[in-house]
């Protein structure tokens, strides 16, 4: 099991009420560079929402975020999701991913929970509430006993700090939801979310 092809340096968190939307969506993220897509279940259309990519957007990689349980990733791997995300690690989730043969990012918060989740075969890990928890002094730190882990940082980061979390030796990706603002799906403001995710994307470290 478990992680994967390397994401980065930026990773939308996509919360999409209106499914007719998800196509154009994709093509203005991934036309910029962005090519992994973290499409939350948090709307009643979210796993409609990962077929139409998956479908229509083969170069897309479409995931699917804030993963709960079991059920949920059951069925989000139904809809097409190449990969899962989850904001923490339970034992009933744990079992369920196992079961699958596609990567995923569970979320930790703690050593403890980093640990947990290496002793299970990740060595991607999500960190969440990144900013809430320590940010950057709390990766920095995690690095010196637990070298072997990589972490995408999500929860309170956008273009002002984004940079400095990818400076950080064990950060893979940086994610969130600043990519892909409410007024800009409101407006359908595809050239606008392409601009911002092509300036995400030229933070990536040299
Ligand atoms: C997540 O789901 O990963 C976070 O809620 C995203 O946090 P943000 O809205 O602060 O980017």
């Amino acid at each position: 099991m478990t992680n994967w092809i390397e994401p980065g340096p930026v990773m939308p968190v996509i919360v999409l009420e209106d499914a007719g939307l998800a196509v154009d969506l994709a093509h203005a993220l991934v036309d910029a560079g962005i090519f992994h897509l973290e499409v939350t279940l948090r709307t009643a259309s979210a796993l409609d929402v990962i077929t139409r990519i998956r479908t229509a957007v083969p170069k897309a990689l479409v995931g699917a975020g804030t993963v709960l349980g079991a059920d949920q990733w059951r069925r989000a791997c139904d809809a097409g999701a190449t990969f899962g995300v989850s904001p923490g690690f339970t034992a009933e989730l744990g079992e369920a991913i196992r079961k699958q043969a596609i990567p995923f990012i569970p979320g930790v918060s703690t050593a403890s929970e980093a640990m947990r989740a290496m002793n299970e075969g990740f060595h991607l890990l999500k960190l969440f509430p990144a900013e809430a928890v320590g940010g950057r002094a709390l990766l920095r730190a995690l690095h010196g006993p637990l070298p072997q882990l990589r972490f995408c940082p999500t929860g309170g980061i956008g273009l002002h700090n984004a940079a400095d979390y990818l400076a950080l030796p064990n950060v893979q990706c940086v994610g969130g939801s600043w990519l892909v603002p409410q007024h800009a799906l409101d407006t359908r403001d595809w050239a606008g979310i392409g601009a911002l995710a092509r300036e995400a994307v030229a933070l990536r470290r040299a």
